[in-house]
């Protein structure tokens, strides 16, 4: 099943503090915008990558794709000033109503295999999310007061890639720069206009590389497969 990629690489890093864009810190020797490119890269399925840059990134950016031979990348689109607008920007030169992804630069351990199957959820039901159980207990707080503890089998931490039915994602997100409507991810603005999303569950492993320590878990996580593929 054939689809498309949106990939937001355009944020500041400000969590992790390097003093420039994270996706350029190296992970085992190379940047972790280039593991993520390199999943899709290797994916028969996937026909072709949309890339959100920041003007001050993008000639590094296209040095890098020449240099690690990524030829996927059929769109570079700029920036916006938040996550929601750099993808927008992508959905807007996206033509053909194959499935689409949308999927962090910032998260380079998802696989194939789950790829796979949040496709054929999205085929199936319109738009489907990556995601794993909260393993923490979870409360509600206002000024240093519980409130309420969540009730954790309900819980699901959300992930990317999340998958759409590309009529569908382009019409959420109209709505939601009708509405001014801001969402922490792209499900959001589609639930938002009442349709289902459903879950796919994923894997613990693909984390999103956000402040200084999830360098070192990162690196672990690449340890931890190599020594699986020895096995
Ligand atoms: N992103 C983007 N445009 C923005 C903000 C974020 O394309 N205006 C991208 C990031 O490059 C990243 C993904 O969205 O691949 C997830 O965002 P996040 O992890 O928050 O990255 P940053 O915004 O770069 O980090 P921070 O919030 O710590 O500044
Ligand atoms: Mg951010």
């Amino acid at each position: 099943m054939p689809y498309q990629v949106v990939i937001p690489a355009a944020g500041q890093g400000k969590r992790m503090g390097a003093g420039k864009n994270k996706l350029l810190l190296e992970l085992d020797g190379v940047p972790v915008l280039i593991h993520t490119l390199q999943v899709f890269e290797a994916d028969e399925n996937c026909s072709g990558v949309i890339l959100a840059v920041n003007e001050q990134d993008e000639k590094e950016f296209d040095s890098l794709l020449k240099k690690y031979a990524i030829r996927k990348v059929v769109n570079i689109v700029r920036g916006g000033s938040e996550r929601q607008y750099s993808i927008y920007n992508g959905i807007k030169v996206i033509q053909s109503n194959e499935i689409v992804l949308v999927h962090d630069g910032a998260r380079p351990f998802i696989d194939k295999d789950q790829i796979h199957s949040l496709v054929l959820a999205a085929e199936k039901y319109g738009a489907s999310v990556l995601a794993v159980p909260v393993k923490d207990t979870v409360k509600k707080v206002r000024e240093q007061k519980v409130i309420e503890t969540v009730e954790r089998s309900s819980l699901w931490a959300i992930q990317t890639p999340q998958a759409f039915r590309m009529p569908l994602l382009r019409q959420a997100y109209e709505l939601a720069e009708e509405a001014g409507f801001l969402g922490t991810d792209d499900a959001s603005l589609v639930e938002r206009i009442g349709h289902d999303v459903i879950i796919v569950e994923g894997n613990y492993d693909n984390i999103k590389i956000t402040t200084p320590e999830d360098l070192f878990f990162a690196e672990t996580i690449i340890r931890k497969r190599r020594s699986m593929i020895k096995r």
